[in-house]
């Protein structure tokens, strides 16, 4: 079988991702790769379009699995146990969640730069960069959730965009150069409707006047990683120095309405 080198070493986070895993973790990725992959790669080869799966084929998925799709990354591991997290430093600030709890951030701050590059307004440069840290917590509802995490300490249009992100993912908006992705065909099924209050939200969305926020962070959302791509928080240190309200006793300690969303990202190995 060909493996795609490039989205083989993507899916696991990047060239520096790799190179902290041993070469059973290597190989345990490559099988499993494989075994992900195989259908598409067969279908390549005899020059039919990739298949994508039906709502209800995803749905028989879920016993196969001994952890929920849901689950935020910090909490299981697809490729065997998980590992010990480095302890957070007193007084934790954004830069220290983005080095020891959403690492690689690859996704976000590959999207953040796509804004900056395009020149976007700071406001959504930020969105941008923080609009699926959340993963690491929760995967459901990520956009509220994100949203949430967020609200104290960034402006309120960055916050908007961030929970309505989720809603708006689901909807073309080709004079804005947004595509429906293939990957939601893949992970949700191609005939996926999104639900009730996802449409209604939706309609609320389409007459706001906030309407682009939230918009052009999907615009700039990006959906095949390139895992060559050189990405750092650097280039945004001014950005999160003028936008992001840094609480003086750290994330998490500051009695604000998400500080126990820090403190569960900052361990969640605790028991209860
Ligand atoms: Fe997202
Ligand atoms: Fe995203």
């Amino acid at each position: 079988m060909e493996i795609d080198r490039r989205a083989f070493i993507a899916s696991l986070g990047g060239p520096a991702a790799v190179a902290l895993m041993d070469s059973e973790a290597k190989a345990d990725a490559l099988e499993h790769w494989m075994e992900e992959h195989l259908d598409e790669q067969v279908a390549a080869a005899q020059g039919q379009p990739e298949k994508f799966p039906t709502v209800a084929e995803i749905e028989a998925q879920i016993e196969t699995r001994d952890f929920r799709r849901g689950a935020g990354s910090l909490f299981t591991s697809n490729r065997g146990n998980v590992k010990k997290l480095e302890k957070m430093p007193k007084n934790p600030t954004i830069q220290d969640f983005f080095r020891l709890r959403f690492a690689p951030a690859n996704h976000v701050l590959q999207s953040a730069t796509r804004a900056m590059k395009t020149g976007m307004s700071e406001e959504i440069i930020l969105a941008c960069l923080l609009h699926d840290c959340v993963l690491s917590l929760i995967k459901p509802d990520h956009g509220w959730w994100g949203a949430q995490l967020f609200e104290p300490y960034i402006p309120e249009k960055s916050a908007f965009a961030i929970r309505y992100h989720q809603t708006l993912r689901f909807y073309a908006d080709d004079d804005a150069g947004y595509e429906y992705p293939d990957q939601y065909y893949r992970i949700f099924g191609h005939d996926y409707q999104p639900p009730q209050y996802i449409a209604d939200t939706y309609k609320m969305l389409k007459n706001h006047k906030w309407y682009m926020e939230p918009r052009l962070v999907t615009v700039n959302d990006l959906y095949a990683f390139d895992p060559n791509a050189k990405v750092s928080i650097d280039p945004f240190q001014d950005i999160i120095g003028r936008h992001f309200k840094q609480p003086k006793e750290g994330l998490g300690y500051d009695n604000s309405p998400s500080a126990h969303m820090w403190r569960t990202l900052a361990r969640p190995d605790n028991p209860l």
